[in-house]
């Protein structure tokens, strides 16, 4: 049954004088995988701080709820600890909650990661994609019903990027409770990933568009259907401020 998991209302945020979100409205319901696309700076990492609750040095005014009992947030930066192997990194989260591991699951999304047989390598020995796979296992092992995906993928080049998209795609279909928000730089990844693409203008970030997506099919399949060049050339125009 999907219920209502975050509210936000007439949402206005500034550091200092420096008005960030202008008055945004945005409703997400459970299950729903959204992107938040739009120019850097205009505010889209402080949405999700302040949806997750840790925002700080910030004016907020309007409406905010969050029907939420795990959040994940996955940063910008990576976040594993570079004094831990992959594995207890992984481990972490279980730590954290003070639950048992479930070790066939770990076991089972190493596996999904492509990350079986790097169980003991540091993060300083792993490349950049399989932190970054290290990291999203990290904050989905424990089941949030709330994801929270900040550039994940920023960092990595166009072909790891892809791979990378694809393996979220199949990450996201184990976790049939989760209600994802994933923030990104690619009209592409957002199309192919999520079935609602909210459109930012320059800060002060207003709500530009919202646009449906399909993104449960395959992310390669997906790229060349008709609907979906349509949908790109909208944002991309958005976005660029062509009309
Ligand atoms: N703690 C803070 N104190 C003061 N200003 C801040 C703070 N955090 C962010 N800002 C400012 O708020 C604006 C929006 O920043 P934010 O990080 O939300 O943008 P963004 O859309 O995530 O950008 P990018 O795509 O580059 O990550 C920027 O102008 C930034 O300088
Ligand atoms: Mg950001």
């Amino acid at each position: 049954m999907k219920y209502l998991k975050v509210k936000i209302k007439n949402l206005i945020i500034s550091y200092g004088t420096l008005r960030v979100i202008d008055n945004i409205s945005l409703s997400i319901n459970s299950g729903d995988i959204i992107s938040i696309i739009g120019p850097s700076g205009c505010g889209k990492s402080t949405l999700l701080k302040v949806i997750s609750g840790i925002l700080k040095n910030a004016d907020i005014a309007g409406e905010i709820r969050v029907n939420a009992k795990r959040l994940s947030y996955v940063f910008q930066e990576d976040t594993l600890l570079p004094w831990r192997n992959v594995i207890s990194n992984i481990f972490l989260p279980y730590e954290l909650l003070n639950i048992p591991v479930d070790t066939k699951k770990v076991r089972e999304f190493i596996k999904i990661a492509s990350l079986d047989g790097f169980e003991n390598y540091y993060p300083s020995q792993l490349s950049g994609g399989m932190k970054r796979r290290a990291d999203l296992v990290k904050a989905v092992i424990t089941n949030p019903d709330l994801l929270i995906l900040d550039e994940p993928f920023g960092a990595l080049d166009a072909y790891t990027r892809m791979k990378m998209q694809i393996f979220l795609r199949n990450l996201l279909k184990e976790l049939t409770e989760t209600t994802t928000i994933l923030v990104t730089h690619d009209v592409e990844e957002a199309l192919s990933l999520s079935n609602r693409v909210i459109v930012l203008s320059n800060r002060p970030a207003k709500i530009l568009d919202e646009i449906r997506s399909n993104g449960y099919k395959d992310p390669i399949d997906i790229r060349v259907t008709e609907e979906f060049i349509e949908n790109k050339k909208k944002i991309l125009r958005m976005l660029g401020g062509i009309r």
